[in-house]
């Protein structure tokens, strides 16, 4: 996976996309997707916002040119119902208010640094502060506020952005590239990102699955393992110790698949918020699996990144206003979000979380859906 100084950045496409004609509907060949546009709401600029149904032999899914959120990923369970397995909102509206990341494209840097702070180069920076005495998520306008230029693809949509220098605190002018990809049972998240100077640099997806369906108030029935043998402590806000302890004889060892409710009952009563220590080779590799026996359904996750944050929606209370009209409990969701280890700026034995002037930022996680049968 090494970086492709040669590939051409995506061309622009001003908006809006016009609408497509191609009809959507179930492909007969599984490597085919279709994608199709329209316009889903307008920001308060009068700027339109573009919504992308994808479709594949298995999968359709639905991204917005705001915030590049996925809105919608819907598969059949083993006795052919479809349920869409995302939690988000009907309207535009839910995504520009404050809520907790639904579907959204984060950065700069994702996860926590601690007190807003880092230094590069004996230059020190300052972060606005947004998680207690925290920084998360890119801040308070994230890359999840963003309106994101398009590009239709073959198999999916590309989405640009530039973040300019000094951007939320951030130093160097950032090019980011994020490409949604649909391949029979499986959705690719490809991140590029290019700087002026260097910064930090961790992207990742802030989905919330129910393999059951969004809506449905739990996941203490799905089945979940993860494959690593380190995790990282975090202190009361949640920023790792420094400390990279072993899974063995925790509750973090998650190698042979738990049930959720029984292992967070029994061990864990808040649920999960942490990250896993992975592969720090940058190939493509396996990291959690997700299995719901109810329906059959499974996704397994690969990646080119060195961690996971596992996070049960531990945060959510059920006030938020879903889609049509579904409460959204605490646990009733999970997150499998792929990236750097939090506060990796600060911890010189992390791994890099630096982009410099001449590299180029290149991760790539696959989701795959399939359908176990009884
Ligand atoms: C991440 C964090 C959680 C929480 C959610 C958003 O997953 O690790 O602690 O902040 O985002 O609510």
């Amino acid at each position: 996976m090494g970086p492709s100084r040669q590939t051409a950045p995506p061309r622009s496409v001003r908006q809006p996309v016009p609408p497509t004609t191609r009809a959507p509907g179930r492909q007969s060949d599984p490597a085919m997707t279709r994608v199709c546009n329209e316009t889903f709401g307008s920001l308060p600029d009068g700027s339109p916002v573009v919504r992308f149904t994808l479709r594949s032999s298995s999968i359709t899914l639905r991204v917005l040119s705001f915030g590049a959120i996925v809105t919608s990923l819907e598969t059949e369970d083993r006795d052919g119902r479809a349920a869409d397995l995302v939690l988000g909102f009907d309207t535009l509206e839910g995504y520009i208010n404050k809520h907790p990341y639904f579907g959204a494209a984060i950065g700069r840097v994702a996860n926590r640094i601690a007190q807003g702070k880092f230094s590069i180069d004996g230059k020190d920076y300052q972060l606005a502060i947004n998680d207690g005495p925290n920084s998360l998520h890119g801040g308070l306008k994230g890359f999840d506020k963003v309106l994101w230029t398009p590009e239709i693809l073959p198999n999916g949509v590309k989405f640009s952005m530039t973040s300019v220098d000094g951007d939320e605190g951030y130093p160097g002018e950032l090019r980011v590239w994020v490409t949604y990809e649909l391949n029979g049972e499986e959705l690719s998240i490809n991140y590029r990102a290019t700087t002026s100077k260097t910064t930090p640099v961790n992207l990742t997806n802030h989905s919330y699955f129910n393999l059951a369906g969004h809506g449905i108030p739990t996941i203490y029935d799905h089945e979940v393992s993860i494959e690593a043998e380190n995790y990282l402590p975090v202190d009361k806000t949640s920023i790792p110790t420094g400390e990279i302890a072993s899974v063995v004889n925790t509750y973090f060892d998650l190698r042979n698949p738990v049930v959720l409710g029984n292992h967070i009952k029994n061990k864990l009563t808040e649920g999960f918020d942490h990250n896993f220590c992975l592969s720090l080779s940058k190939q493509r590799s396996p990291c959690a699996r997700v299995y719901h026996r109810p329906s059959g359904r499974l996704l397994e996750v690969e990646t080119t990144q060195p961690g996971i944050q596992f996070y049960t929606a531990n945060f959510l209370d059920g006030s938020l206003k879903g889609k049509g009209g579904a409460i959204y409990p605490k646990h009733s969701a999970f997150c499998l979000e792929t990236q750097n280890w939090p506060d990796a700026v600060n911890k010189m034995e992390f791994p890099d979380v630096l982009l410099r002037p001449n590299e180029e930022y290149n991760h790539t996680t696959w989701f795959k859906f399939s359908v176990v049968k009884q």
